[in-house]
């Protein structure tokens, strides 16, 4: 068993937890976020549904509660719990009821979400508090992670003011990715069975429809992002979806805190998916990821001389698809070459089709998620795209840092606090930055970097140097968690 100092007690209520369940960084984050506070002494249990896809995992889980009431409108439903640990010890808690979370997805298909998600995450989060009440847990914090878990601030604030169990529980909510809000249409405010005052300005109501989001930011104790940059965009009318004024009241209570790398998972020395492990001290396997790559996505092997861009990504307006696609013929015609992985819109997964299909010796386009694929990419690749319209944090090009894959991002959100632009003059910087989101403005950084890659090697070589030795690992950021929670409880 883990060794805690019982001082906090925290539950992080989540949709997602890498491996069990995954669509983006969300989930890496609920996995190596709990390990960093435990080797602070922080005791972190963690809560998701259970969904098909956790469990076809291979784990044993253990089945805690049976038959939980949860009331959900008018319907009397009930819940089982499962449990499993990690191997490091800490708890994982599923909410089970198969109606809602056996399904092939997480959240619905390429056609869209599924019709009643929002009763599926009213459900979980009535669950977890009728879970802790079972169980008696004294848990000092619920963290709870974007909307799926937002209307919990709003229970414990309302329901249970005063409560013998939850009276005492202080909540964080941390907000991921402010584009996505859980907001539904009026009809579903009877599942919460919240008052009816609380469909207004001052509660959950958002242009006459339902804001879970919304209702964790008034309600929460705290609210954090996942960088200091995002932070300060999302109080802005072009970065708030809406919320920003009600971001800007709640400003006192807001903090950035920028996410770090699990460098257990991600570490060009030790990564078990990648053709050759290398170093900064050694960059020979680098090139063997090079070539393991360009075999493996079906291209040309004499591409190995020539510049290799790659990018991870889902496929959403958010991740700048629409300002590369007319980029990609300037970069065939200065004989680079472009590997994507990535699922999500049909519009851009057809667009991406088709252009690959064009060019099928310079471009490769791998339709879907494969954490495997995702490796090779990153080490493979010379440089990796991140064109973002937002960036909340962004994982990848930290990731691609460690991997010396120099990234070529747009200067916002955690992409503006992670990447430092080159300069070739003096050889400082660890990736190439643009400003404004327009194809021109992408195409300039791509062809600094292609320039540099191209006829200034020794400056290059020193880029991938700094990029390499780059430090993002959680302990910092876990300690500024930790300080958080121990300023709510104190
Ligand atoms: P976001 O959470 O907005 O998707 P992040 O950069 O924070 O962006 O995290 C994305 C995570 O999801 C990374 O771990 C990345 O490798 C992974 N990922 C995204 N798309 C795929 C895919 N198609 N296949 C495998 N991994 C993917
Ligand atoms: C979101 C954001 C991404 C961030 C991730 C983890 O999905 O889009 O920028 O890195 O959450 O916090």
């Amino acid at each position: 068993m883990v060794k805690t100092n019982d001082k906090v007690k925290i539950l992080f209520i989540t949709p997602e937890v890498s491996p069990f369940a995954k669509r983006g960084g969300l989930a890496d984050v609920c996995a190596s976020l709990p390990k960093a506070l435990l080797k602070l002494g922080v005791q972190v249990d963690l809560i998701l549904p259970f969904y098909w896809c956790v469990k076809e995992q291979s784990v044993s889980f253990t089945k805690v509660a049976e038959d939980i009431p949860v009331t959900l409108g008018w319907r009397q439903l009930a819940a089982d719990v499962y449990q499993t640990e990690t191997k490091e010890g800490i708890r994982i808690f599923f909410i089970a009821r198969e109606e809602f979370f056996d399904r092939p997805s997480i959240y619905g298909t390429n056609k869209g979400a599924y019709f009643d998600n929002a009763e599926r995450y009213i459900f979980f989060n009535k669950a977890v508090l009728a879970f802790a009440e079972k169980i008696q847990e004294k848990w000092d914090i619920f963290h709870c992670h974007d909307w799926q878990a937002a209307l919990l601030p709003v229970y414990l604030k309302t329901y249970y003011f005063g409560h013998p169990t939850f009276g005492l529980i202080k909540t964080v909510l941390t907000i991921h990715n402010l584009g996505y809000q859980g907001t539904f249409s009026a009809e579903v405010f009877p599942f919460t069975n919240l008052p009816p005052h609380l469909f207004s300005i001052n509660g959950l109501e958002f242009w006459g429809q339902v804001n879970f989001l919304k209702g964790g930011i008034i309600f929460a104790d705290a609210l954090t992002t996942v960088s200091p940059t995002y932070a300060k965009e999302i109080q802005t009318a072009e970065y708030g979806f809406g919320l920003d004024g009600v971001l800007r009241v709640n400003v006192h209570k807001l903090k950035g805190i920028l996410n770090g790398v699990d460098y257990s998972e991600w570490n060009p020395e030790i990564d078990p998916h990648i053709a050759a492990n290398y170093s900064v001290s050694n960059l020979k396997g680098k090139d063997i990821c090079k070539q393991d790559l360009i075999k493996t996505c079906g291209l040309p092997l004499d591409l190995e001389q020539k510049p290799l861009l790659g990018m991870v990504t889902r496929l959403v307006e958010q991740k700048g698809i629409d300002i590369l696609l007319p980029v990609i013929e300037r970069l065939i015609q200065k004989e680079a070459s472009l590997v994507i992985l990535g699922e999500g819109e049909k519009r851009l997964e057809e667009a991406l089709k088709d252009i690959a299909a064009r060019y099928p010796s310079q471009v490769c386009f791998n339709l879907g998620f494969d954490k495997t694929l995702a490796h090779k990419i990153i080490a493979g690749a010379d440089m990796f795209l991140i064109p973002s319209k937002y960036e909340p944090c962004g994982l990848t090009q930290m990731y691609s840092l460690k991997y010396g894959t120099l990234p070529i991002v747009r200067n916002t959100g955690g992409l503006a606090d992670t990447v430092t632009d080159a300069d070739l003059d003096t050889g400082k910087g660890t990736g190439f930055k643009f400003d404004s989101y327009t194809p021109d403005a992408l195409w300039d950084a791509i062809k600094r970097a292609l320039l540099c890659y191209q006829e200034h090697k020794t400056v290059w070589h020193d880029l991938v140097q700094q990029a390499m030795t780059c430090d993002f690992s959680w302990e910092r950021s876990a300690r500024e968690y930790l300080a958080l929670y121990k300023e709510l409880t104190k």
